[in-house]
C-alpha cells in the first residue's frame, strides 16, 4: 500500500473485501448470496429465495422478469459489515447471455468465489467467468454446493476443476458423511470437525456441534462409519495433495476449496471465516502500462455498469462506480477524463438491493451509485489526481441482428429514449446504419435473451410496444482503417454508438473471406480504441 495514505484510508482499505460470485445457472448463487448475509450479519433470517416463485422478496433480484424467470439477469452491490470487516459483494448477472455485463463486474472485484453444483462439478458458464479472472490474475475461492444431494466424489470434483480449469485445488475443508448425506465438515488447518444441524428451511445459522479429532467427545458428534470413511480419505487427501500455498492462491494458481449446503448453511461459517482472512483487500488501480497511478492518495473510480430504471419510483439511470484510490467524498467535483468535463457528485448513493440512501464518503473498494445524466459510460474513469488510463473493458461481438419497429409511432419520443438507455446500458447494441430514411437502428446482440429483455423493458419502462424483423447476418467485427465511401465492400456497413464502424457478415465463413480480401482494413472482435 502507498506510504502517502493517511491512517483513517488505511485503515478502511485493510478491513474491506470486495467481491463477487460466479456460477453456471442454478448452482446455487442467489442461495448462497442471501446465506452469506445472514451469516454476515446483513439479515437476521434468511428463506425468502428458497423457492423460485418467492424470489421477489429477496434483496439482490428486483426485476419483475428475472422474478417470474428465476434466473438472474441484473446486478446490484451488496454492502455489509461483519466484526469490523466491511464486505462487497457484487451480483453477476447468472445468464450466459448477458456474460459482457458479468465480465464487467468482474473488473471491479478484488476476489471471486466460484460456486459449483457438487453434482454436476464445472459447467460451460462457469468456465467463461473462470477465464475473465484468470486473466485478471484475481484470486478464486471453490465452494462446492449442493453436497446434501447426491453427487460426484470429492477427488472427482478436485480433479475436474484442476483438468478443466487449470488451477490446483486444495481441499481446506472435507466432508463427512456418505455423498447425499452431508453432515459436517471437517477443517484441515485446525483439525477441527464441524458437524452442523438443520434449522427450519434453513431459516437461521446452523447450529454446529466442533470437536478436535482426537477430542474424547468425537465418538458422540461422528459416528463409527462416518469417522472410518474420514480417516481413510483424509490420508489420501494428505498423501496426494499438494499444501495450500497463500502466495500461489494470490496469484490466481491455486484455489481453496470448501464443501457446503447453502441451502441448510452447513459449512458457511468456516467458509466466511477463512474467506476474511485470505481474500485481499482492494489493492491499488493498476492503469494500462500495468503502474500504480502516481497519486494514489487522490480519489479516483470507474465506471463498470450503468443500469436504467433500477428503481420504478425513481425513473432514473444509475452509474455503478468502484472507488479504486483515495476516499470519496458527497459533493466532490471530479474530472471525467473521457470528456474531460468537471463533474459534480451530489447524490452519491449506497445501493442495497432496491434500496437505496444517500452516502457521505466511500473508501477504495466500495461500490457508489451515481446518478447518470447520460454522460456515464462503461470504462470511464473519475479522478480529482493526475490523468491515467485503466485497461480496457470487454467488448464481445454481436452475431444476432435485427431491425426495430415501433408499433405506435405516437410514442416516438419515449421510443427514442429507450433505445439511448438501454442502449447506453448495453442491453444491446444499437447501430446505426447512414443509409436508412428512417433512422430506425439496427440491434445487435451476443445473445437471444438480451433482445427479449429490450423489447419487455421497452414496454414496461418506456410503454413502446416493438417488435423485430430478423437481418440475415450471423458475425460482426469492429473495423480499423480507413473506410472509402465508395468502397464497394460486399460487407454491410454500420455505425455503433461512439460512430465506430463496424462490418456485418452473413455468417463466419463470409467473414473470414472478406477479411482476407481486405488487407487495407482490420476487423477487430472489440473496438479498436478497447
Ligand atoms: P442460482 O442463483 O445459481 O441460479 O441458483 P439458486 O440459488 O436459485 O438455486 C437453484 C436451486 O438450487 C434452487 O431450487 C435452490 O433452492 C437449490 N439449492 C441451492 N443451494 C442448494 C443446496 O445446497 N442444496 C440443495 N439440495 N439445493 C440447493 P428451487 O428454487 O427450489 O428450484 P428447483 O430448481 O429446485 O426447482
Amino acid at each position: 500500500m502507498s506510504e502517502n495514505l493517511s491512517p483513517e484510508i488505511q485503515q478502511e482499505i485493510v478491513r474491506r473485501r470486495t467481491f463477487a460470485i460466479i456460477s453456471h445457472p442454478d448452482a446455487g448463487k442467489t442461495t448462497l448470496t442471501e446465506k452469506l448475509l445472514l451469516y454476515g450479519g446483513a439479515i437476521q433470517r434468511a428463506g425468502m429465495v428458497t423457492q423460485k416463485a418467492n424470489r421477489h422478496q429477496t434483496v439482490s433480484d428486483w426485476m419483475d422478469m428475472e422474478q417470474r424467470r428465476g434466473i438472474s439477469i441484473s446486478s446490484t452491490a451488496l454492502q455489509f459489515d461483519y466484526n469490523d470487516v466491511c464486505y462487497n459483494l457484487l451480483d453477476t448477472p447468472g445468464h450466459q447471455d448477458f456474460s459482457e455485463d458479468t465480465y464487467r463486474t468482474l473488473l471491479a472485484v478484488d476476489s471471486a468465489i466460484m460456486l459449483l453444483d457438487a453434482a454436476k462439478g464445472v459447467e460451460p458458464q462457469t468456465i467463461k467467468l473462470f477465464k475473465v479472472c484468470r486473466e485478471r490474475g484475481i484470486p478464486i475461492f471453490t465452494i462446492i454446493n449442493k453436497m446434501d444431494r447426491p453427487s460426484l466424489n470429492p477427488f472427482e470434483l478436485l480433479e475436474e476443476v484442476e483438468k478443466v480449469l487449470g488451477i490446483l485445488a486444495i481441499p481446506m475443508t472435507w466432508p463427512i458423511g456418505e455423498p447425499g448425506d452431508f453432515k459436517g465438515v471437517y477443517e484441515r488447518d485446525t483439525r477441527q470437525v464441524h458437524m452442523y444441524q438443520r434449522t427450519s428451511g434453513g431459516q437461521w445459522k446452523a447450529p454446529v456441534a466442533t470437536s478436535g479429532l482426537e477430542d474424547p467427545n468425537m465418538a458422540s458428534i461422528v459416528d463409527e462409519h462416518d469417522r472410518n470413511l474420514l480417516d481413510e480419505e483424509l490420508e489420501m487427501v494428505d498423501e496426494l495433495i499438494h499444501p495450500f500455498e497463500k502466495d500461489l492462491f494470490l496469484e490466481g494458481e491455486m484455489t481453496p476449496v470448501f464443501f457446503a449446503c447453502a441451502i441448510n448453511n452447513f459449512g458457511l461459517d468456516n467458509f466466511l471465516d477463512r474467506f476474511t482472512e485470505l481474500a485481499p483487500h482492494p489493492a491499488d488501480l493498476r492503469t494500462v502500462k500495468g503502474e500504480k497511478p502516481a497519486a494514489s492518495a487522490d480519489f479516483s473510480g470507474f465506471i463498470y455498469k450503468i443500469q436504467a430504471n433500477m428503481n420504478k419510483a425513481h425513473r432514473d439511470r444509475v452509474a455503478f462506480m468502484r472507488v479504486a484510490t483515495g476516499k470519496f467524498e458527497k459533493n466532490m467535483t471530479v474530472k471525467h477524463l473521457r470528456s474531460g468535463k468537471k463533474v459534480k457528485l451530489s447524490f452519491p448513493y449506497r445501493l442495497f438491493g432496491q434500496k437505496r440512501e444517500i452516502i457521505e464518503e466511500a473508501y477504495p473498494g466500495d461500490i457508489v451509485g451515481l446518478v447518470n445524466p447520460g454522460l456515464f459510460r462503461a470504462g470511464d474513469l473519475l479522478t480529482v489526481g493526475k490523468d491515467f488510463q485503466i485497461p480496457s473493458f470487454p467488448r464481445f461481438p454481436p452475431e444476432i441482428f435485427c431491425r426495430i419497429r415501433l408499433k405506435d409511432m405516437t410514442h416516438n419520443k419515449s421510443f427514442r429514449k429507450g433505445l439511448d438507455q438501454l442502449g447506453e446500458e448495453g442491453v444491446v447494441q444499437v447501430l446505426q446504419d447512414p443509409r436508412s430514411h428512417s433512422r430506425l437502428p439496427v440491434l445487435a446482440a451476443v445473445g437471444e435473451l438480451q433482445l427479449e429483455v429490450f423489447k419487455e423493458r421497452m414496454l414496461e419502462e418506456y410503454r413502446c410496444e416493438v417488435t423485430f424483423d430478423r437481418l440475415d447476418y450471423g458475425a460482426s467485427r469492429w473495423i480499423k482503417g480507413t473506410i472509402e465511401p465508395d468502397g464497394g465492400y460486399t460487407f454491410t456497413l454500420l455505425y455503433d454508438e461512439a460512430e465506430r464502424p463496424v462490418a456485418l457478415f452473413r455468417n463466419e465463413w463470409h467473414m473470414n473471406q472478406v477479411v482476407g480480401n481486405h488487407e487495407d482494413l482490420e476487423f477487430l472482435p472489440h473496438p479498436p480504441d478497447f
